[in-house]
């Protein structure tokens, strides 16, 4: 088996530099990395994970060795990985296996070298892994599961099950897909949904996304967001950060919902909320964040103006409908490094961001690492979760326990400075007794 599979190891200088950077601005990873090399809470055991291999993943990968475990990682989207941070975890001996510009058999060869190291802890942003060694198991063939196939080796999917005592997930879509496989009975370990905990999905999601896809757009485009007319189609986590954070620089935004709490939330926030329809016919600058299918489609595509920005930030590249942009083009062509441009029959350009794939991880870096810190805190405090209670947890998607979660955004205000209000003993009292009311 491959040690690792990275573009150039030429690069690892870079990379570790861009780490220590990283480490710099992620306190509470740091100081988990600290306790975690006095306490070894995760010895013996080998960790896979299938996560965007940036800066912020190197430093989780850095926390959980000096946890004792052993680390390896693939990527979770062929376009997201730093290629230096990759080199530089190779020649530190991290099992790494990830590069920028993979095509569909190289990005599953490299999960498959992951699940070859026959991990006992799953980590996953988007549940690629999970759901692959799920398909192994129930005998769902595909092609990719083939290439996979071909790297395990003498690894049977038994032995590798049997070994497994938990998962971390980190992204809402990720989640998604493995509550319906739990709702189908077929969950084979216990996941813990790290995306839910609070003091993920309320920072890293709306202000992480908010920040970094705005970061994406600018970068791969330099355009002015002020005065622009941008949509943004799902006022979720994700969609409202970055809709707060569009108006912040001056765009005028327009939300599509189909959530009627979601889009009167965005109604009273001040937005205006349109069907994708009308907003088609308006918008400029065009962003995604659904975690659905095709919600920019053929019929939006025909009743666009010449020239709008189309950027999906939700999981996976299929919010946006490529196949569709690809039937309607007369000539597709890449105009920047991130941008290809479709002209329609009727002439109109259609510039389509990072293939349609995270912007903020195509186009610019992802999340800023301060958010990351927590994020990623939650990660390794939640594999430590699993290796204190393994064996003993159901097969299915557990929240992360709230002193876990309270714990990171504890350590998160400290790291900042600031100091929490305490409840009194009277004022703890209160809070428990029925009897009190109005006197
Ligand atoms: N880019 C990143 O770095 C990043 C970070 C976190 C999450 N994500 C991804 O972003 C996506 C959204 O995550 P979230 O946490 O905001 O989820 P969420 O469930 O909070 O929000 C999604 C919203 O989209 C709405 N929606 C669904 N279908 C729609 C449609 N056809 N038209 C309009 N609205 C529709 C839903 O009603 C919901 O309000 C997921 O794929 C998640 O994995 C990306």
């Amino acid at each position: 088996m491959k040690e690792y599979w990275v573009k150039d190891l030429s690069l690892a200088n870079f990379g570790r530099k861009r780490i220590e950077w990283a480490r710099n601005l992620m306190p509470v990873l740091s100081k988990i990395l600290e306790d975690f090399r006095k306490e070894k809470p995760l010895k013996g055991l080998r960790i896979g994970a299938c996560l965007h291999i940036t800066a912020e993943t190197a430093v989780l990968a850095e926390a959980l060795i000096e946890g004792g475990a052993e680390v390896s990682l693939c990527a979770s989207n062929p376009l997201s990985t730093q290629d230096d941070v990759a080199a530089a975890l190779a020649e530190s001996g991290v099992g790494v296996y990830a590069f920028r510009g993979q095509g569909v058999e190289e990005y599953y060869r490299c999960i498959g070298y992951v699940l070859a190291s026959s991990p006992n802890i799953t980590i996953d942003d988007g549940a690629d892994l999970i759901s692959t060694i799920h398909k192994f198991w129930y005998g769902v063939e595909s092609k990719e599961l083939a290439y996979v196939r071909d790297v395990l080796g003498g690894l049977s999917i038994q032995d590798l099950v049997r070994g497994i005592i938990g998962g971390c997930e980190e992204t809402t879509t990720g989640v998604i897909r493995l509550r319906a496989m739990a709702g189908e009975g077929k969950l084979l370990y216990p996941v813990v949904a790290v995306n839910d905990a609070d003091s993920k999905r309320l920072f890293d999601n709306p202000i992480g996304t908010g920040q970094s896809a705005l970061d994406g757009v600018m970068r791969a485009t330099g355009m002015l967001l002020a005065g622009r007319n941008a949509v943004v189609v799902g006022f979720g986590n994700v969609g409202s950060g970055i809709a707060h954070r569009l108006r912040g620089m001056g765009a005028r935004v327009t939300v599509v919902e189909v959530d009627p709490i979601k889009a009167l939330r965005a109604v009273m926030d001040g937005f205006n909320v349109e069907p994708m329809r009308k907003a088609a016919t308006h918008g400029e600058l065009f962003i995604t964040a659904t975690g659905n299918i095709n919600v920019i489609r053929r019929i939006h595509f025909e009743a666009m103006k010449d020239g709008v920005v189309l950027a999906n930030a939700g999981h996976f590249d299929v919010e946006i409908n490529k196949r569709d942009l690809e039937e309607l083009c007369v000539r597709k062509e890449r105009v920047a490094p991130y941008i290809d441009m479709y002209v329609m029959r009727d002439g109109r350009r259609l510039y389509l961001l990072g293939e349609g794939r995270l912007v903020n991880l195509v186009c610019a870096e992802g999340h800023p690492y301060d958010v990351m810190d927590m994020s990623f805190s939650l990660q390794a405090l939640s594999a430590k979760y699993l290796a204190e209670n393994r064996r003993k947890l159901p097969n299915q998607v557990l929240d992360v326990p709230k002193d876990i979660d309270h714990l990171v955004a504890k350590l998160k205000l400290e790291s900042m400075g600031i100091e929490l209000e305490e409840l009194t003993e009277e004022q703890k009292n209160y809070f428990l007794k029925w009897e009190f009311g109005s006197e």
